[in-house]
């Protein structure tokens, strides 16, 4: 049997190999009334992820387990779950630093989001408010001739906002979400807030109509789960509170902007 746990670690990193406890919440809806918890040994080296000891189950012990990965370098966001009680990246999170003094770790799928099997939820939610703020960029029919003039503000806004991976674990740590509220969600937030600071968007208006209806930035209750789930450091809760701000100066934010994109294509003339 191929030790893949094995595979390019040198023999004292394969010495220090231990085990650990994997707790994880099953759920097959063709079998069960209600989800449950089993337990799996899966051997480790200070390097094992979460996900490596899950591929591992899957590989060795029951082919039966269910859940999404796809890149294994925190890039594609599908691996989200719940991990000793908060969001995170399964492929991003070291196993030996999840055990608690027992040797154990659990794993649950993203909170307030349907189960489908296993640790895999459905997130149509989560992708049909994405579509309700349009997250596409829509550029100027007419591209001008030079680029776009970018200041330094509007650049560190947009640079934090788009490393956003879109993985769930804001969405689904969110009070609001839990409530059952309809809401936009921070992601969608996020990405609302991106493309109103992209000075190349030509519909500000509309997104800020959209972003601070009151299903949008004035549904968030401000309690700062996002930013605590965020893989990427990212931080939700500031952007949420930026389209509230600009929303009740839409008029005013827009004349600003056309007013410092001339101005700073003046000064590059
Ligand atoms: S597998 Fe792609 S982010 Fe974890």
């Amino acid at each position: 049997m191929f030790d893949f746990l094995s595979f390019g670690k040198t023999p004292e990193m394969i010495k220090k190999r231990k085990t650990a406890f994997v707790r994880v919440q099953r759920f097959n809806p063709d079998e069960d009334e209600k989800p449950y918890i089993q337990e799996f040994e899966v051997p480790m080296t200070p390097e094992t992820t979460v996900l490596d000891a899950l591929q591992y189950v899957k590989t060795e012990l029951d082919g039966s387990l269910t859940f999404r990965k796809s890149c294994r370098h925190a890039i594609c966001g599908s691996c989200a779950m719940n991990v000793n009680g908060s969001n995170d990246l399964v492929c991003h999170r070291n196993l030996p630093e999840s055990l608690d003094k027992t040797g154990v770790v659990t794993i649950k799928p993203l909170p307030y989001l349907p189960v489908i099997k296993d640790l895999v939820v459905d997130r149509t939610s989560f992708w049909e408010q994405y579509k309700r703020v349009k997250p596409w960029l829509v550029p100027p029919e007419d591209a001008p001739e030079k680029e776009f003039r970018v200041s330094p503000e509007e650049v560190a806004a947009i640079n934090s906002a788009e490393t956003c991976i879109m993985c769930g674990a804001c969405y689904s740590s969110c009070q609001v979400i839990a409530m059952g509220k309809d809401y936009i969600g921070p992601h969608a937030l996020l990405k609302s807030f991106l493309r109103v600071m992209d000075p190349r968007d030509t519909i500000p208006g509309e997104r800020l109509d959209i972003s601070g209806g009151e299903d949008g930035a004035y549904r968030c209750h401000t309690i700062f789960n996002c930013i605590d789930a965020c893989p990427k450091n990212l931080n939700p809760t500031e952007a949420i509170e930026t389209l509230r701000k600009l929303a009740q100066r839409r008029i005013a934010f827009e004349e600003e902007r056309a007013e410092r994109q001339k101005t700073l294509t003046e000064a590059a003339d």
